[in-house]
């Protein structure tokens, strides 16, 4: 699409498209948006243009598309000029509330024979040129990616971890390093027992983004890992159980975290959706569910939309199983994925922290 005219009209300039469309921006919209260099700041983009603090003159004195029709030149009376790219306008043609970022429900798995490109990189590889964009790819695609041949030990994870973006520090810390003999675990985590699917942090407004484990000690038989799509069953719900889907979706759950001093509380639908009903987040963790009571026909209707959820969560065929070995590297979006684990007996010592999903997403972005 391309500019084919402008026309400036008391309420706006409307642009004419070259496929016979046309969008009328208003003035004081346009002068918001200007990216000359006066008006946005050109590496970071900020807005140093401010039209609220001192009204401005939207009195037009002349518009002037230039002769590419790439960029559209705004005078204004007080002598003020704007500038807008056709990548701008064309991006903004058509009026919509602006959205959070959905997740690509087109590679969503149901079993992992759905998974058409394993999701695996060396660490030569992935410490190479280019290396961090295959696996953040990979995460993006199907939620996971494993790192193999790393060497095994908490520095080269951490240093894998900062690759992507500082490590998020949260109530276990930053980067940490644990075992499975801790006197007085605090979470299940730190222990050998099973643990079901769930996503961590259901406890917090800001649940971790990206969560990063190596197991880098091994003497123990079990304690296999399990990985679950969650956007996939999210979408199996929506299209054969839309009305358990959509209190799901409506119920904000409360979860909570209590240790010595500490007492965290957050509440959070189990799907959260933006305003296209597009799946944003999933948040599950049955054990760190706090007391919550809806009216009694409500209540039996989320238990049973809950139970379904819960019940495809833990259905085997779902599951991604694998054995965390040392020099392996597992990291998923905690936004999408549920993780879980099988009991084990032995010794296991693991390293490994979280990132916030805005930094995954930044590097999406920036590489
Ligand atoms: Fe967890």
């Amino acid at each position: 699409m391309l500019i084919k005219s402008i026309e400036s009209l008391n309420d706006g300039l409307n642009i004419f498209w070259s496929d016979n469309s046309s969008s009328c921006f208003p003035w004081l919209w346009l002068k918001d948006h200007s990216e000359s260099q006066v008006d946005l700041h050109p590496d970071s983009k900020q807005r140093q243009i401010d039209v609220f603090s001192n009204p401005p003159n939207n009195s037009v004195d002349t518009v002037l598309l230039d002769s590419a029709s790439k960029y559209i030149t705004i005078r204004w009376e007080d002598e003020s000029e704007s500038s807008l790219s056709f990548e701008l306008l064309q991006s903004t043609s058509e009026p919509k509330l602006p959205q959070s970022l959905a997740m690509n429900s087109s590679t969503c798995w149901n079993t992992p024979g759905e998974i058409k490109i394993f999701p695996e990189i060396t660490y030569k590889d992935f410490m190479s040129d280019g290396g961090i964009k295959t696996w953040l790819s990979h995460i993006q695609r199907v939620g996971f990616a494993l790192v193999i041949e790393t060497p095994e030990t908490p520095d080269a994870t951490k240093e894998l971890m900062e690759r992507m973006a500082y490590i998020r520090n949260s109530i276990f810390g930053g980067f940490s390093v644990w075992d499975n003999k801790l006197e007085n675990p605090d979470d299940t985590a730190f222990t050998s027992l099973a643990i079901e699917p769930h996503t961590d942090g259901t406890y917090v407004h800001d649940a971790p983004g990206l969560q990063t484990l190596h197991c880098i000690k091994r003497d123990s038989i079990g304690g296999e890992n399990q990985l679950i799509d969650g956007l996939a069953i999210a979408e199996k719900m929506r299209h054969e159980n839309p009305d358990a889907f959509n209190i799901l979706c409506n119920v904000n759950i409360p979860g909570r975290y209590i240790k010595p001093d500490t007492y965290l509380e957050a509440y959070r639908s189990l799907f959260r959706v933006n305003d296209n009903g597009d799946i944003i987040q999933v948040s599950f963790n049955n054990h760190d569910r706090a007391p919550f009571r809806l009216e009694n026909d409500q209540m039996v209707k989320f238990y049973d939309a809950y139970k379904i959820f819960h019940n495809l969560a833990n259905d085997p065929c779902r599951q991604f199983e694998f054995m965390l070995d040392p020099g392996k590297v597992l990291t998923f979006d905690n936004w999408r994925l549920l993780h879980a684990r099988s009991s084990l007996t032995g010794y296991r010592q693991l390293c490994g922290g979280y990132h916030n999903r805005e930094d995954f997403e930044s590097k999406l972005r920036s590489v």
